[in-house]
């Protein structure tokens, strides 16, 4: 298995641009399925769950070319309905093929995911509003089987699931009739996927509201199109955490600062001078002090920033209390840390964090993917050398990192020890 190997202390400069949003991109991939008329994408991100998806696609029938940066799918025809164990087991992401696969061929047979590292992530929310819209829903050896037309009708999600909303809004594309959904998700990346939607030639009103109101079409009404997905918001979010430990001058651009205004309002007010402009941000030096994080759905503070953030609040001056609403064991990267240096004490979902220690470097392993993302953090700003294993959690979710460390200025190496020592 890969490691990262980081010699730290790292002063980061220049500018680093990110990728196409991971959690816009897997949707919109699935979104390809409702589409008879080719789907051209413009800069996949080279990530390990897009490639994942896309194999997922082909299993379905799906035929994929690529020329330069865009990749174009023909979805005219579906030759399975069924998403097995052996792929879904390394992405969860592909329980998002059962919405558009009910719109598209009242069909789908998709293994349950597991659960994963950060929590048991059921998906209980997704199933009982497909049956809400027609389905017939059993679940057989592990795998979720549903068949039936799906017909337009009113949902209320019970919580504003980000999966749910968007399994559901693919649903409801080619559904008989109109959908409303009731308190969706307003994360930028449904925002993107309605958009693509959209753009398809699917009928969704309410876009980024709470609410969002689908006139179904008939898939014939569908139409070629291209589309770009957004700029990744919580990679963003990761490099400039980074600058602001490494107390360097750094520019990260290719996203919206918008879709991270509260991570930004919550830097600020820790004393992060920050420079916001239209598609970048700098992060100059800056003397920081503890905060209250509580993680919550968009527009709060992401979930997926808060293992990021634990990472530089352990090395600033103060302390700070942070607490996860939203997964249940999101907290695997407080042991490694701790290898590291950091003060750390867990109750319950909240960790109060003691501020003010350097870090210095050691082996830690990486447990899941946001996990990681503070652990290169960390690196960066610890004296001496970190290992991180198990870096195919980063691989999930950051596209060429490695380059993009060493174009910023880190001491970084990839190395597979296995295949070191049998040479
Ligand atoms: C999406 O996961 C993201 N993944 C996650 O990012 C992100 O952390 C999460 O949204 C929250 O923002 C993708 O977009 C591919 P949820 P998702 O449904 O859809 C509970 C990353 O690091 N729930 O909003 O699974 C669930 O257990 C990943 O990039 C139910 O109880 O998130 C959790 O506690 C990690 N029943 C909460 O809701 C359901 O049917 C939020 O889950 C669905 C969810």
């Amino acid at each position: 298995m890969d490691q990262l190997v980081i010699n730290g202390p790292s002063k980061l400069s220049g500018s680093v641009k990110v990728s196409s949003a991971k959690n816009a991109c897997l949707p919109i991939l699935a979104g390809v399925l409702l589409n008879p008329k080719p789907t051209h994408l413009k800069n996949l991100p080279d990530l390990r769950d897009i490639r994942t998806m896309c194999k997922l696609l082909e299993m379905l029938g799906v035929k994929i070319t690529k020329n330069d940066n865009i990749t174009t799918f023909d979805a005219s025809d579906l030759t399975s309905t069924e998403a097995t164990y052996e792929l879904v087991k390394t992405m969860r992401a592909s329980i998002f093929v059962l919405g558009p696969l009910m719109a598209r061929k009242s069909n789908a047979k998709v293994s349950l995911p597991g659960g994963c590292a950060i929590g048991a992530r059921p998906i209980d929310l997704h199933l009982t509003n497909l049956e809400k819209m027609g389905a017939t829903i059993t679940l057989e050896e592990g795998y979720v089987k549903a068949e039936g037309r799906m017909t337009g009708t009113h949902l209320v999600l019970a919580f504003p699931s980000v999966g749910a909303t968007e399994n559901l809004l693919m649903a409801a594309v080619l559904a008989d009739g109109k959908t409303t959904i009731e308190n969706c998700a307003l994360e930028p990346e449904i925002t993107d996927l309605a958009n693509f939607l959209n753009k398809m030639g699917a009928r969704i009103e309410g876009i980024g509201t709470k609410t969002l109101v689908i006139e179904g079409v008939m898939e014939s009404e569908l139409c070629e199109l291209e589309y770009e997905a957004i700029g990744d918001r919580i990679e963003a979010s990761t490099y400039v955490m980074a600058a602001l430990a490494t107390q360097s001058t750094l520019t990260v651009e290719g996203f919206n600062p918008e879709h991270i205004e509260f991570i930004t309002e919550k830097l600020i007010e820790m004393g992060a001078n920050i420079k916001v402009g239209p598609d970048y941000m700098t992060m100059e030096p800056s003397t920081l002090k503890g905060v209250k994080i509580d993680t919550a759905p968009y527009p709060g503070f992401p979930t997926d920033a808060q293992a990021q953030i634990m990472a530089l609040t352990c090395l600033i001056d103060g302390n700070s209390l942070i607490s996860e609403n939203i997964f249940e064991n999101r907290f695997m990267h407080v042991p490694e840390l701790k290898r590291l240096g950091a003060r750390i004490t867990v109750k319950g979902n909240s960790t109060f964090v003691e501020g003010g220690f350097q870090f210095t470097g050691a082996p830690v392993m990486a447990t899941d993917l946001r996990a990681s993302a503070a652990l290169i953090i960390a690196a960066l700003a610890a004296k001496g050398t970190t290992t991180i294993r198990r870096v195919y959690h980063l691989d999930r979710g950051y596209a060429d990192l490695d380059n993009k460390l060493r174009s910023i200025g880190v001491d970084v190496k990839r190395e597979n020890p296995e295949l070191e020592n049998n040479k």
